[in-house]
Formats: structure tokens, C-alpha cells, sequence
């Protein structure tokens, strides 16, 4: 049963549109097409803040704020001990940024935009049995991000094509996890609370949980000539395919697009697996077919986990972590709409509507 809340509109933002019917997103008045290769994490990270706090901050001024931060937040990391390393990724990530102070200002929104991205990478190091590695404060968010998952200098195409993830997943509209963000900074607790219910949110399958099961699903595929008969014994059995569908868009995700253009410079430098590149695309085509034919009144189309998945992979970040480098990237959506909600200053609460039993008439 539906829950027919699709079209109540819970916010009003300033920050992204979703047209679902035309399959376009904006992002603070630029459409995603022109921000892609184009923008670096930290210019859309200062659009998306632009006009949220009392500091005004370029771009230029947001990278060095945020490479100090990620500095600051590097020694959390002592703070992991056994238990936190033997949970998944985005729960100890999680665990982790609560440890930080939680207030509405923008030394707490600074601290919040370098954490995941340092305590991510330091997480896998460490789950993985080796140190991790100290941030680098004068490297820009994209590029610190890959030294420390490494070790070892990124090469340009790979910056670039985190730059584009990152860009790309910035903010969404009022997706599950932001309206959770929102939720949270209208009773006014910290940006911290507000960050951590959207991890909470985002981690679930159906929203920010999807890239890992992607790719374990083109991993059981192999190769593009068992895409067919993997897909229908899946939908047999009920699944649903991960990487397809979504609330909003009834065309194709644009963000699916930017990502697999992402993919196009590595592979023309030959960092990436053609082989891996051709698989993704038949395994799409595939499914694109079969769920027209299964579900003709249900526009179903590649949405954005699909190509992350593949660009993350290519990136070198373990399918478990997929989630956690989301978070990295919507980090500033999250923020960015917690504080607008705050500023409009109205406790979000709405009302349910009662289908219970009544009581009985003494
Ligand atoms: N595979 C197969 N069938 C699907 C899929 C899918 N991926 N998505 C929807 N359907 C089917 C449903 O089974 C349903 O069929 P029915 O009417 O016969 O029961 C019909 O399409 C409508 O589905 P809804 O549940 O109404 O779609 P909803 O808008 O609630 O779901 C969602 C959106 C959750 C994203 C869904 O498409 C899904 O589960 N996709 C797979 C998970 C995924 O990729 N999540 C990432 C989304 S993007 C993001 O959050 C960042």
C-alpha cells in the first residue's frame, strides 16, 4: 500500500530541484550537466553553503578550511579499538563523528565536511591491518581522500572522477536522508545530530545502501551473455534489482549519466578494466529490457548507485564502504539543508492520520 505522502511537500529549499519527469537535476541554480567537470568538490561544496552561515566563504577559502579540519579530525582515530573495527564501515564512521562537538555554527559544519572523508579512509586502513595515513591540509578534499584510502598519489583522472562523484551526489532534493537531516536541525540539536540521522537513513538498501549489492550482482553476472538469465531468476525470486528504480525520476537518473562519463577518462588512460566497463553496460541493458517487459506501467531506469558502483570499484574503495564515501559527498547536502531549515526556525511535526481502533462505549 502506498503511503500517500509522495506529494506533500515537507520543505521548502532553495538548494536542489529534482524533476523526476524530465529527468534533471539543479543544484543551487545550476543544472547538474554544467556543473559536471567543471566544479571540484570544494566549489560546490561553498555554492551549497552559500548564504548559510554569518562567514562568507569562497571556494578557495572552503578548501583551506576544510584541509585544516580534516587535520583536526585525524586524531580521532586513536579513539578506534576492536569493537568499532569489527563493525561495517559507515557504523564505525558513524560512531566516530559523534564524537564531535554539536553545535549549529560553522566551525562544527567545517569539522563535519573533513570528517568522513578522513575517518573513512583511516577506518579501511585499519581493517585492512595497516596504519593510517595523516591528511595533507594543502590537497584538495578529492585528492586527500585517495592518498589516504593508498597511500600512494592519485593520478589526475582519478582525482577528477572522485571530484565528479562527489559533485554529483552533493544534494538531492528531500531525499530519505536529508528530510531526516532536516528533521533533526528543526528541534535545533547540533549539525552533528543532524549528520548522524542522515548516515542513519542513508545506509538502509533502498537509499544510500544500494552500490555494494551492484556490484556483488555484476560480480555473480561475470559476463555480459548470463545477464539475461541471472536478472529473470532474481526477479523470480522476488528481488529487486539493485541499481534501478526510484521515487522521484520516471526517466532516467542524470546522475547515472555524469557518473559513467566520469568513468569515460580513466578508461581512456587506461586505469580501468574495459571488460568491467562493457559488463556494467550489457548487465544495464539487460535489466532495462526485462523490467519493461515485467513491469510495462512502471517506468524503471538506471539510477545513480549503478555507475557508483563501478566508479568506486575503479577508485580502489571496497564495496563495503560505498555507503561511507556517500556520506563523504552529501555531507554538505545535509548540512546545507539543516541549516536552511533551522534559519526558516519552524519545528518540523507533522501529523499521522489515525486508522486504529477507537474505544469501546462504556
Ligand atoms: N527492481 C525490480 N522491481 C522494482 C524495482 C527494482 N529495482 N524498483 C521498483 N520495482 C517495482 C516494485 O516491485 C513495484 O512493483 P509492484 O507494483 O508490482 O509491486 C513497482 O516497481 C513500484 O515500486 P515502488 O515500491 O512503488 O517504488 P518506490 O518508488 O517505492 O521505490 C526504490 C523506489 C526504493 C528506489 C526502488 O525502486 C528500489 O527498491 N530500487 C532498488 C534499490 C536502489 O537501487 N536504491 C537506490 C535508490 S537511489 C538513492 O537512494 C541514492
Amino acid at each position: 500500500m502506498k503511503n500517500g505522502l509522495e506529494d506533500v511537500v515537507a520543505a521548502e529549499t532553495s538548494l536542489s530541484d529534482v524533476d523526476g519527469a524530465a529527468g534533471r537535476l539543479i543544484i543551487k541554480g545550476r543544472s547538474l550537466d554544467d556543473l559536471i567537470g567543471s566544479a571540484t568538490y570544494e566549489d560546490v561544496a561553498a555554492l551549497l553553503l552559500d548564504g548559510m552561515f554569518d562567514t562568507c566563504i569562497d571556494a578557495a577559502s572552503l578548501r583551506k578550511i576544510i584541509g585544516k579540519a580534516r587535520v583536526e579530525v585525524f586524531a580521532h582515530l586513536e579513539a578506534v579499538d576492536e569493537n568499532l573495527l569489527a563493525l561495517p564501515p559507515v557504523d564505525a564512521m558513524r560512531a566516530l563523528i559523534a564524537r564531535l562537538p554539536d553545535a549549529e555554527d560553522f566551525q562544527s559544519a567545517s569539522l563535519l565536511l573533513a570528517a568522513p572523508a578522513v575517518v573513512l579512509p583511516g577506518l579501511l586502513r585499519l581493517q585492512a591491518g595497516h596504519e593510517p595515513i595523516a591528511p595533507d591540509a594543502e590537497q584538495s578534499q578529492s585528492q586527500d581522500i585517495l592518498t589516504m584510502l593508498k597511500g600512494t598519489p592519485p593520478s589526475a583522472q582519478q582525482i577528477a572522477a572522485l571530484d565528479a562523484y562527489l559533485v554529483t551526489i552533493s544534494d538531492h532534493g528531500l531525499n530519505a536522508s536529508t528530510f531526516a537531516s532536516r528533521v533533526i536541525a528543526s528541534t535545533r540539536a547540533g549539525l552533528v545530530s543532524s549528520v548522524l540521522a542522515a548516515i542513519s537513513a542513508l545506509k538502509g538498501p533502498l537509499h544510500g545502501g544500494a552500490p555494494g549489492p551492484v556490484l556483488d550482482m555484476l560480480d555473480a553476472i561475470a559476463v555480459p551473455s548470463a545477464a539475461r538469465g541471472w536478472i529473470e531468476t532474481a526477479l523470480d525470486r522476488g528481488d529487486r534489482l539493485m541499481g534501478f528504480g526510484h521515487r522521484v525520476y520516471r526517466v532516467r537518473d542524470p546522475r547515472a549519466d555524469a557518473l559513467k562519463a566520469a568513468l569515460k577518462p580513466l578508461v581512456a588512460a587506461g586505469q580501468v578494466d574495459a571488460q568491467k566497463v562493457a559488463l556494467a553496460e550489457s548487465v544495464e541493458r539487460a535489466a532495462l529490457d526485462i523490467l519493461k517487459e515485467r513491469k510495462p506501467d512502471r517506468p524503471l531506469d538506471v539510477n545513480v548507485e549503478f555507475y557508483t558502483a563501478l566508479l568506486l570499484d575503479v577508485l580502489g574503495f571496497p564495496r563495503q564502504a560505498f555507503t561511507g564515501v556517500f556520506a563523504i559527498g552529501r555531507t554538505v547536502g545535509w548540512i546545507a539543508h539543516a541549516r536552511e531549515q533551522a534559519l526558516e526556525g519552524r519545528l518540523i511535526r507533522p501529523r499521522s492520520l489515525y486508522v486504529g481502533p477507537l474505544p469501546q462505549a462504556a
